[in-house]
Parts: structure tokens; sequence; C-alpha cells
């Protein structure tokens, strides 16, 4: 007899059963509440000639055994064939054992909705119980079957360095479209998300996610018989993993959201999520100054002390030194591992500099990359069998720099002291970790066999952030890796805010943020207003458009300040006290994304969670030159989340709910107007 469960979320839930034959656990139906209550949307129990059953089921976790032509999501060697043995369920949460008789595997599929969102959890602890050593050769988290009867649609993000979260999508008629990163990193060629919906139906999306720093593979593949499975996992990039008998191997949570809503409703079902995530952690963020691109390498007191004298002066509340503030750091080539600030660049102490810092009212953070050591340092000189090697082979350098192996107890304990000290040594609120080469070796010196490092150095990072966070609860932790390399759910749990790209130039980082924000909630944005033209982008913009870009987020201010005029520091002072106005609805606010960087409309709009309020953050995109000259109609957001019969006031001007959501709010650019904050209270 079939054993049915549903999992209820705050607007859907998720049906599976383990079939008469007990060789799997099988989707019914996942979507809206009420959706299983009808025939099943995914399940098929027609003829499979030239296949098994299993390959067209919609099998929730399957070995090679059972489904061996389209494709596993745990492949043992010598194979495996999994029976149903118990399952232990509740609302929100649900345990399902199956055992292999033969070899001794047991593997448990935990399933969780946390509280409040519509993304369910969902992992695997595998035990090998038998009496010899299993070998595995992919050890996925999950396959998510969503029904496509007229054709799969994929939405995912491309990048690269200084272009992270490009959106794109790719209809999928047949075949299978992967992405992922072998980095050892999630990297900056693609995220670790995915959407998909039917070509016919853009309203009902279904998105996947990952929570692993490491090495990932996203992959979706829909079948002949309309079925689009995808499959979520770590990507074993150091090799098969041995299970020895009596070990345990929990392998990382996979995500399901859904929406009904399309990809911006999918968007807000992330944001939930996340917010989640952050728990108790979901405090405002504070307006920081980056010193970065105002001084790159040469850091020293008195420069940032200028910065810094300037920064409070216009409402800034936390000073970041970024790179170069410590020993051996003149540029890239050097210092690396040795985390003693530079006497040189601090005559009268690092701890009189933070001082002044402190007694501008700012608070004080700090940039670290503890992962990674130059070979021009004193911490290679006397450990270099740290760092990943190969035996016999040449090291690779990227950016002048080696990887230490976080895996190594010794190593982990380093880069925990190192920053620890750092944290209990000096006055420091907020900590910027980075992290600015993938791992290349896949070695460690002296191993016999195989080790999983990738798996070895994502537990103890993360093992790291949480005893830091444990231990040093007011300090605020910014995840970077060369802008956006290290984003995923396993980061979002962990760290306070991303930094998403190191390109700040207006019209790119448009594209970039409007791309994160469909994955990534708005209190994990940080974003920096700088110097135009951009480093990448040099098309003109206001300096108020970026600030209002910024603003989307956590606001922070990357630009020499020092050189900013008064007039410009005036309108700075304004536009940050601006966003402290309006940062607890960007923090906590549903989230509409409007039109895009590529069209006329381009806004956010953060409705407040007692709806009274709407923020709307809008962008010119169009060209600059003549805008305002000839004759237009202004662009017109169709807002969201209002009441029709309503009225929404601006101060100077109001509208109805129905106006705003159908006729849209009108917003009339020129080149001297090219992005706005408009604030709608209603009566
Ligand atoms: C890469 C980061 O993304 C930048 O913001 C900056 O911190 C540099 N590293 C410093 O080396």
């Amino acid at each position: 007899m079939t054993k049915r469960w549903t999992l209820r979320g705050a607007q859907t839930e998720y049906t599976v059963a383990v079939p008469a034959h007990g060789r799997w656990l099988e989707l019914v139906a996942w979507g809206p509440h009420g959706v299983s209550d009808g025939p099943s949307p995914v399940g098929y129990d027609g003829p499979v000639p030239f296949l098994t059953k299993g390959d067209a089921a919609p099998v929730e976790y399957a070995t090679e055994t059972e489904r061996p032509f389209a494709g596993a999501d745990l492949v043992v060697e010598a194979r495996s064939s999994l029976r149903f043995v118990s399952a232990a369920a509740a609302d929100d949460r649900l345990a399902v054992t199956f055992a292999d008789p033969v070899n001794g595997l047991r593997a448990v599929l935990q399933y969780r909705i946390p509280a409040g969102t519509d993304v369910v959890e969902r992992w695997v602890e595998l035990v090998n119980e038998g009496p010899d050593p299993l070998r595995l050769a992919r050890a996925g988290s999950a396959g998510f079957c969503v029904p496509t009867p007229h054709g799969a649609r994929i939405s995912y993000q491309w990048g690269q360095w200084a272009q992270e979260f490009q959106l794109a999508h790719v209809d999928l008629a047949h075949g299978t479209f992967a992405v992922g990163s072998a980095q050892g990193v999630p990297g900056h060629l693609y995220v670790p998300w995915l959407a998909v919906n039917d070509q016919e139906d853009p309203a009902g999306v279904w998105g996947v996610g990952l929570a692993w720093t490491g090495s990932w593979k996203i992959q979706a593949e829909r079948d002949t018989g309309g079925l689009t499975r995808v499959r979520v996992g770590r990507g074993l990039v150091d090799g098969p993993i041995d299970l020895a008998p009596g070990e345990r191997l929990t392998l990382p949570t996979a995500a399901g959201a859904y929406s009904a809503d399309g990809l911006g409703g999918l968007a807000r079902v992330w944001h939930a999520y996340q917010r989640h995530l952050a728990g108790e952690r979901l405090t405002p963020r504070p307006v920081l100054y980056n010193s970065w691109e105002a001084t790159y390498f040469a850091v020293d007191a008195d420069s940032q002390l200028a910065l810094a004298r300037v920064a409070a002066g216009i409402g800034v509340e936390t000073f970041v030194v970024d790179d170069g503030w410590f020993t051996g750091r003149g540029d890239d080539t050097g210092g690396l591992g040795d985390w003693t600030p530079d006497p040189a660049k601090f005559p009268a102490g690092f701890d009189a500099f933070v001082a002044d810092v402190r007694a501008l009212g700012l608070r004080f953070g700090l940039w670290v990359e503890p992962e990674c050591v130059n070979p021009r340092s004193r911490l290679y000189a006397e450990h270099p069998d740290w760092v990943y090697s190969v035996d016999g082979q040449p090291l690779t350098q990227v950016r002048n720099q080696y990887l230490l192996d976080l895996g190594r107890p010794e190593v982990a304990e380093f880069v925990h002291g190192t920053v620890d000290g750092l944290l209990r040594k000096h006055a420091i609120d907020y900590l910027k970790w980075d992290f600015n080469r993938p791992r290349t070796e896949p070695g460690r010196p002296g191993a016999t066999g195989p080790v999983d490092l990738d798996g070895a150095h994502v537990a103890n990072l993360w093992r790291i952030y949480e005893r830091l966070r444990r231990d040093h609860p007011h300090v605020i932790i910014e995840a970077c890796a060369g802008g956006g390399a290290r984003t995923d759910l396993g980061m979002a749990a962990r760290a306070d805010v991303f930094w998403p790209s190191d390109n700040t130039g207006p019209l790119d980082r448009l594209a970039i943020q409007h791309g994160f924000l469909h994955a990534n909630a708005p209190h994990l944005l940080s974003s920096w207003v700088t110097d135009a033209p951009g480093l990448f982008d040099p098309r003109p913009r206001s300096l108020a458009f970026r600030f209002v870009l910024a603003m989307a987020g956590v606001l922070g201010i990357g630009a020499d300040i020092r050189r900013w005029s008064a007039q410009e520091r005036a309108e700075a002072a304004r536009w940050i006290a601006r966003y402290k106005e309006i940062r607890e609805i960007v923090m906590h606010g549903t989230v509409h994304l409007i039109g895009g960087p590529g069209q006329a409309r381009c806004a956010v709009q953060y409705l407040s969670p007692d709806e009274r309020t709407a923020v709307v953050l809008a962008w010119h995109t169009g060209r600059l030159d003549g805008a305002g000259l000839l004759p237009s109609r202004p662009v017109r957001l169709p807002l969201r989340g209002l009441r029709p019969q309503a009225r929404y006031g601006t101060g100077d001007q109001h509208y109805s709910g129905s106006h705003l959501t159908t006729a849209g709010l009108p917003v009339q650019w020129t080149a001297a107007h090219d992005a706005d904050v408009i604030v709608l209270h209603r009566d």
C-alpha cells in the first residue's frame, strides 16, 4: 500500500509517497495549498519501453539501480539498491529511511519547511552499516521534479569576475542543462540557483538552491514525458568519497521554492527564507565606508583618517579598512598569511589609529583573507606544507597566492586563531572576509588515498564562521570572494552580508543587483557609491543614481571622498540621511522587482510589513543626452501589494492604489534627474 505525507509551508505544500513496491520515494505534487488534491501532475504509470519504471517516475532520490538511464542522485560503486524501511512525520518535517539489505547502506531522506516560509529543505544522511567500505561516485542532495508538459523554461545566472549575477533564460524542449563550479567556492561563473517553469505558464515557477560553499552542480533534464527533474548537489571534484564501515555522511541541504507569481514571486520566497536564516541577526546594517577604491594598497593612518573624517561628517556609521593594512602588503605579491598591522603604516600603533577612527563616532571594520598565503610571507616560509599541493608537481599561483588546506586541523586552528585574535585584540565591529583564488591543486602532501578536500574545507570554514559569530556576536561579517564568488545558502546562514561584485559602475551594477535580488534578500546586498567613471563602466550617471542604486540593499561608500566637493558631500549627507529613514523597510519589506536594466521601466518597490508604506527606488536606463528635450510621456512603474481603493501620497502628490497598480507611478526622467527614491504613505 502507498504511504503518503504532505508538508505544509506558508502558501505551499509538498506531497510525497512511497509506492507499494517500496523502492523509492516519489513526488505527488508541489505547489499552492490544495495542489495535492487531484491526480498527480508529475506521476506516471504508463508504458516505459526500453526504459525502467524508475527512469520515468518522479523519484525524489534515486540510486543508479532505480534510475539507470535517466540520471541517479546517488551512485555507489558496485551498485546499491534501496528499500523503504520507515518514516517519521510531523506537519513541517519528514524523515524517510531507506536501506540496502545487500551492502548495508542506510539513507535517511530528511525534509523540513521552516515556519512561515515556502522553502522545502532537503538533505540526506548516509550511514554505512555494512562490513565493507562503500565508495560513492556521486552524492547528490536531491532531485526536484517539476511538471513541464509544454516544454521547460530554465532561468539561471551566469557571470565572471566583475560581471556576476547575470540573469538569463533558456528554453529546454528535451535534454539537459547544467551549471556548477569546480573551483572550491560557488564561483563567479554560475550561481547555485535555478528556476524552472512550463513554457506556456510563466506564473507558476519552481526554484532550487544549494547550501554548499564549495564545488557544486545543478542539472535540469526534461524527459520525453514532460517532466523536468533538477538534480542538485555537491560536485565531487576530489574523486569518489569513501564511507568506512560505521561512518556517517550528511550531504548539504538542497532547497526548493515555489511561487505562483513568476520569478518576482519566487524572489520573495527566497527573501523570506533568507530572512529566516538570518534570524535575530536581521538588524539594520550600518552605512559603511570602505577604503579599497580610494587608496588600494596605499593604506596608512593619515590617508585612512582623512577619509574617516569626511565619512563621519556625511553620516557614515562604520569605517572599513580594506586590503593593505598588514605587514608585507605593499601590493598583491606579499603579506597574506602575516596578519600583523604594519607598524610603518600605523606609526602611533594600530590601536591608537582605531581609537582615532572611533573617536569620530564611527565603528571600525577590517578586511582579511585568512585562507590564503603569499609565497612571500613568514607563514609560507614556516609552513610550506600547509597549502594544497600535489606531491612532486609545481604549485599554481593565482593573484600571486596559494590556498591553505583548511581541512587540516592545524590550519583551521591557525585561521580561526588569526581572526579571533584580531577581534579580541582590536576594537573591531565589522569583518570583510575575502577569498581571491580558486583551488587548483587537488592534493594534500603525504596523503594516501582519496581525501574529500572540498568537503573538509567547507566544513571547517562554516565551523569557523559559526564560532566567530558565537564568540563575537556584535561583529558583522561580510562574505566576499573577489566580488560575488562566495554566495550560496550556506553562507547566507552564516554571514551577514555579501559583497556581490567588484564592479560598481552604475549601469553594470544595475544588472548585477537585478540578478542578485532574484536570488538574495536586500539585507545580503552590500553596495557602494564609487567615483565616476567607474573602473569597468564609464557610462555617465549622476551621483544621485549611484546613491539610489546602493540604497537598494546595504548602503556603503567606496569613493575617494577626500576629493569630493562641499556640494557633493552635502548631497551625500542628504542621501545617507534618506537611506537611514527607509532602511528598515528595505531590510524587512516585501520586494517587487519592476522591469529591469534592459527595459525603460527599472525599479524596486519595497512594501513595508504593515503594507502602509511603499518605497520605490527607480533608475533611468536610457540615454541621458536629449532626455527631456523631446516630447515623451513619463515612464510608468506598476506598483504591487496596494489596496485599489486606498489613497497613497508622497506629500505633494496623491494617487489611488488602483492608479498606481494599473496606470503606474509616473516618473519623468531628464538628463539631470536619472534616479529617484519615492516614498508613498497610505492615507
Ligand atoms: C577583492 C574584493 O572583492 C575587493 O573588494 C577588495 O577587497 C580586494 N579583493 C582587496 O584585495
